[in-house]
């Protein structure tokens, strides 16, 4: 009985390969068709990753866009990454395989609360973090990522700076640039908020001489565990150029995927309870195929948000890291 089971347990587990395999062909064939190349975070499940043309952080996806001469774009991440490339490239086409894939944090700032803030604070200037509307962009003097967020303050024309939405990295920031005073939004990531310097802890008990990998988007307790602090991207050259074997990773579950990669041989665990972000997970390679079956669902900016939030774009994309 148990043999049986078994067996039947391996044959559906090949027919379930055999079924990704011709999906895989099959969005390989289309993409060729269409002239469309595959942008995907880190975050992202595995074998969306490995379809990728390019897996990243969100500098390095905005960077791809820019420069893509593809004229569709099927972007394997969130909303407002598809945005930013919709805003760098109107003239293509750009997918998001599933138009549910939001970011809650980007959720929490609205343009109209912005300009409030601006309004209350006259002299400062706004730095929008990449996680937001195109709209709140509209309304930001810079945006920045969490590769780029110190250098781009640094370079700030004013004293006072609005940094919106994420409080977490506003603190990281304002610890780091001195001189400026940093007005932070309120706002937080869910998952990265969710991880506690216990869970990390906890893990660092049970790996003892690992270490530990954060998001700046962790709390301040979390930073002070680790030894290192990097954008999903910069965890990659953290890992591969450090000489440790082992590490605890403070960020969304699905970088041990692209770690894993990036530094063979080397161990990668998550906290006590494992951090999940749902929107990255709803991004599947059937979905990818249907988008590219559709052409659908398309992002959008409309042009008059669009030019304002450019601006703000390009003076991130200009700082180099
Ligand atoms: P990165 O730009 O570091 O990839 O971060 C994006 C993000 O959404 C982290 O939660
Ligand atoms: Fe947004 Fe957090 Fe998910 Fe990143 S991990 S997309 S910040 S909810």
């Amino acid at each position: 009985m148990e043999k049986l089971g078994r067996r039947l347990y391996a044959e559906s587990r090949e027919e379930i390969l055999a079924d990704e395999r011709e999906i895989v062909e099959r969005i390989l064939e289309l993409k060729h068709e269409r002239n469309a190349i595959i942008l995907a975070h880190n975050y992202q499940r595995p074998e969306v990753q490995d379809i990728g043309d390019f897996v990243g952080d969100s500098l390095g996806l905005a960077r791809k866009a820019a420069e893509t001469d593809a004229e569709v774009i099927v972007f394997c991440g969130v909303h407002f990454m598809a945005e930013t490339a919709s805003i760098l490239c109107p003239s293509k086409t750009v997918l998001l395989p599933d138009p549910h894939a939001g970011c809650p944090m980007a959720d929490m700032a609205t343009a109209r609360e912005v300009k409030r803030m601006r309004e209350a604070h006259p002299r400062a200037a706004v730095v929008s973090y990449v996680n937001t509307t195109a709209m709140v962009k509209a309304v930001s003097d810079y945006c920045c990522t969490s590769s780029n967020a110190v250098e781009v303050v640094r370079n700030v024309d004013a004293d006072e700076v609005i940094f919106v939405p994420d409080r977490n990295l506003a603190a990281y920031v304002a610890e780091r640039v001195e001189g400026k005073r940093i007005i932070p939004w309120n706002g937080y990531c869910h998952v990265h908020q969710g991880i506690t310097a216990e869970d990390v802890l906890a893990a660092m008990r049970e790996h003892p001489g690992a270490e530990v990998i954060a998001h700046p988007e962790c709390t301040r307790e979390v930073l002070e565990l680790a030894h290192h602090i990097r954008s999903t991207s910069g965890m990659l050259q953290a890992a591969a150029a450090s000489p440790s074997e082992e590490f605890i990773l403070a960020t969304e579950a699905g970088m041990i995927h692209p770690l894993s990669k990036a530094a063979p041989g080397k161990r990668f665990h998550p906290p006590a309870r494992e951090p999940l972000c749902p929107n990255m997970k709803l991004t599947t390679l059937s979905k990818v195929l249907r988008s590219l079956e559709t052409l659908s669902p398309r992002v959008t900016v409309p042009e008059g948000i669009r030019t304002r939030a450019l601006l703000a774009v390009e003076r991130m994309l200009a700082v180099a890291v």
